[in-house]
């Protein structure tokens, strides 16, 4: 597809334009990688989608919007007949109030009260740079961007609706910017950033829940009539739901079928919707939660929702997968070093939790300091007056004396054993026994009347408050300025309860939740981008802030506090399902895992802690000499294999959810080299002969098993497949290295 569209756009100038709207018919057709996107300006001045899907000629598909008499429905005011109910009609913004009796993306509510929105398309522009969004962050453009501006006459309230496409990948970007045209205010009580009308069909839908160390569980149910929601109420993406959703033909698998994916470009609150109408008619949308989120815009003000990733894949949910991944990479992930190599960790949590000083943690640092491992990071507990997670947030000053000895002491010694120093950061949290707290317990979200709900005893700084916002910058600034540091792990420990803030206006109260995500891209954005050679990792108790936004400032994030190498095959197979593995840190820690109890060789937790950014977590003076040594061959694999886990395209071969086995491939963009990690749960006595059939080779090609020295061509390792050896017991890996033959 690709390189049919490229000959056809060398010939004829206007199809060049990935972006094209053809006057007489009033049709939009967005063209993305092999994707078309069409939508029609109706004859009542409404903005309609026609089609979305694998990529088609631009013709005029307008009879898809079959219409019938559907009885006493509601119809567009001076309708020629009542075929035309809105309850009915594709809508590219659709609002409440005019007969659309579906979920809908806006609800605004003018000074009367009155929530009707009647948005005619009133004109559009194409742009050739993509636009970022005040504030937030959004995805950097790959090709054109459409800006089609819907306007309510009467109430003067304008929509905004983009459109960015990418000239290499099947992805649409889309966002709206509502803006107050009249001279009363405006409340919005819902502002979505996308919604897509899909034809009548039997689809799936593919969502994800999760808990703290369970992150990220796919689940798919059948679409049924009726309304699915996945959402959260926290202040952040969660560990309890992703901010995903596909839906999915409903024979779709891995390799094959239609899928429709959805992913926010946001960390806060937020919630994603399909609906299937009485009359099979399918909708997806959403954006920044609406439960409890109102926000008020003054005569001439604008609000920016955040953005929405949409990708299409007619090759079933891994091809999905592929399009996010090389979309975050290309297009979202920190530039400065999402193609970095990245730095092989140790880090003292697992080790020490709170209980640690110079000389401790520089006995861990002597047992692998010629490794190979290039990072030590110096976990939570090192300020205030922090041997709990009791205290001292906020208070980002040295405890020299539990330390026996100031930081620097510790810094030069890991940069003198030739490896690099990175730091632990809470900077969004205040403990209440602190002294900054007890400063300004006004900083905190809380309702000062009210005992607040207690988690972690932690409570979460206000951070809608601009003086909180350069408190935070400062004290965090002042350690990066203070100490060489060349790395943070920025954590994130607790969602947000008695949501309230001294700060706002009665009215302004259900802004908080959007508010504090702001100050919380703000705080970023002065903290990170003032350090540009600083690594900054992402973590939430885990996984509870994994999202593409996150990934604009954290090229990666601690995937999840669970280490256990079985649970982790779920965890980042799940993951994986959007993010790329470059975003994922995965750490080989201590058996008896401290999480589960279970014992797996050390041997698998690398292999499978290599399916990410890798590191350590675990006190290397307890562990054998063969231990240590391992960690030195699995440092040196890491490094041979860190170009495929950054670059490469991923194929999931092993569902870990339904199978004994989970297996997953990397293989190098020009198909001369590819990575298998193969997983086996629980050995089965007698059981068959696994097989593992790779994906993505070029079947003309012949690779070299590196472990076995076979050569076979990709047509055999697809589709006759290797043959996994794992040994005996249970929790056990092969790895298998496959070369073009003859490099
Ligand atoms: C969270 C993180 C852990 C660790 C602790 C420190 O749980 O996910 O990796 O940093 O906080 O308190």
């Amino acid at each position: 597809c690709r390189l049919a569209a490229r000959a056809r756009l060398s010939v004829v100038t206007e199809e060049k334009m990935a972006i094209y709207f053809d006057e007489e018919k009033k049709i939009f057709y967005l063209e993305s990688g092999c994707v078309s996107y069409v939508m029609q300006i109706s004859q009542f001045g409404f903005l309609t989608q026609l089609y979305y899907g694998k990529r088609i000629p631009r013709e005029d598909v307008s009879y898809v919007e079959k219409l019938y008499d559907r009885g006493s429905e509601a119809v567009v005011f001076g309708a020629p007949s009542r075929r035309y109910s809105p309850n009915v009609i594709t809508s590219e913004y659709p609002s409440y109030g005019k007969g659309d009796f579906r979920e809908c993306a806006f609800i605004p509510r003018g000074a009367d009260g009155a929530r009707v929105f009647e948005g005619k398309v009133k004109g559009f522009e194409i742009l050739q740079e993509k636009p970022t969004i005040p504030g937030m962050p959004s995805l950097y453009g790959g090709g054109e961007t459409l800006v089609v501006t819907l306007e309510d006459e009467i109430s003067k309230v304008q929509v905004d609706l983009y459109y960015s496409v990418y000239d290499e990948l099947d992805a649409i970007a889309r966002r709206a910017v509502i803006k107050n045209n009249a001279d009363t205010p405006l409340v919005l009580d819902r502002a979505y950033s996308f919604s897509l009308d899909l034809p009548a069909g039997s689809y799936k839908v593919i969502t994800q829940y999760g808990a703290h160390m369970r992150e990220r569980t796919p689940e798919v149910t059948p679409l049924m009539h009726g309304i699915m929601s996945v959402d959260s109420k926290r202040g952040a993406t969660s560990l309890h739901s992703s901010c995903f959703m596909a839906l999915a033909a409903k024979d779709a698998d891995e390799e094959s079928g239609d899928v429709y994916g959805f992913n926010l470009i946001y960390s806060g609150s937020f919630r994603l919707t399909a609906e299937q109408s009485p009359y099979d008619m399918v909708r997806v949308l959403g954006g920044i939660n609406d439960f409890d989120f109102s926000w008020k815009l003054l005569p001439g003000e604008s609000f920016y929702t955040p953005e929405a990733a949409m990708v299409y894949s007619g090759k079933g949910l891994g091809a999905m997968s592929r399009t996010f991944h090389d979309l975050y990479r290309g297009y979202i992930i920190n530039k400065r070093f999402v193609n970095a190599v990245r730095p092989i960790v140790i880090n003292n949590w697992e080790a020490t939790y709170f209980n640690f000083d110079i000389p401790k943690l520089c006995s861990i640092i002597d047992t692998v300091k010629d490794s190979g491992i290039d990072m030590f990071v110096l976990d939570d507990g090192w300020f205030g007056r922090r041997d709990s997670d009791r205290s001292s947030l906020g208070d980002w000053t040295v405890n020299k004396d539990k330390l026996k000895g100031d930081l620097s002491a510790l810094i030069d010694y890991v940069h003198n054993a030739g490896m690099k120093f990175g730091l632990w950061f809470e900077p969004e949290m205040v403990s209440e026994d602190s002294d900054i707290y007890r400063e300004h317990p006004d900083w905190a979200i809380k309702i000062p009347y009210r005992d607040a709900a207690p988690s972690r005893d932690q409570l979460v700084f206000d951070l809608t408050k601009p003086q909180v916002r350069d408190y935070v910058v400062k004290a965090v600034n002042s350690i990066l300025s203070q100490y060489k540091i060349d790395y943070v792990k920025w954590d994130m420990n607790r969602n947000i309860t008695e949501i309230y803030s001294d700060g706002l206006p009665a009215d302004g109260q259900k802004e908080i939740m959007h508010r504090y995500i702001l100050g919380v891209y703000e705080i970023c954005e002065r903290i990170i981008n003032g350090h540009p050679d600083v690594f900054f990792e992402g973590c939430a108790s885990g996984g509870g802030r994994f999202d593409a936004a996150m990934a604009y400032y954290f090229p990666q994030i601690w995937t999840s506090d669970d280490t256990d190498a079985n649970e982790r095959t779920r965890i980042q197979y799940g993951t994986s399902l959007c993010y790329p593995l470059s975003m994922m840190s995965c750490h080989v820690s201590i058996c008896p895992n401290h999480g589960t109890a279970r014992t797996t060789p050390f041997k698998t937790r690398g292999d499978i802690a290599h399916l990410g950014a890798t590191g350590y977590e675990l006190d290397t003076t307890q562990i054998t000499p063969e231990e240590l040594a391992q960690i030195r061959r699995q440092v040196t694999d890491y490094k041979a294999m860190q170009d495929l886990v950054l670059h490469g395209d991923l194929y999931r071969l092993d569902n870990p959810f339904t199978s004994n086995y989970f297996c997953e491939e990397l293989v190098k963009k020009d198909k001369t080299e590819c990575v298998v990690t193969c997983y086996r749960r629980l050995m089965e006595v007698n059981s068959a002969v696994k097989r593992v059939y790779l994906r993505g080779l070029d079947p003309d090609m012949k690779y070299r098993v590196e472990e076995n020295g076979m050569v076979l061509s990709g047509a055999v390792l697809m589709n006759v497949g290797l043959i996994p050896e794992f040994g005996g017991g249970d929790f056990m890996t092969a790895v298998y290295h496959i070369k073009k033959a003859g490099n």
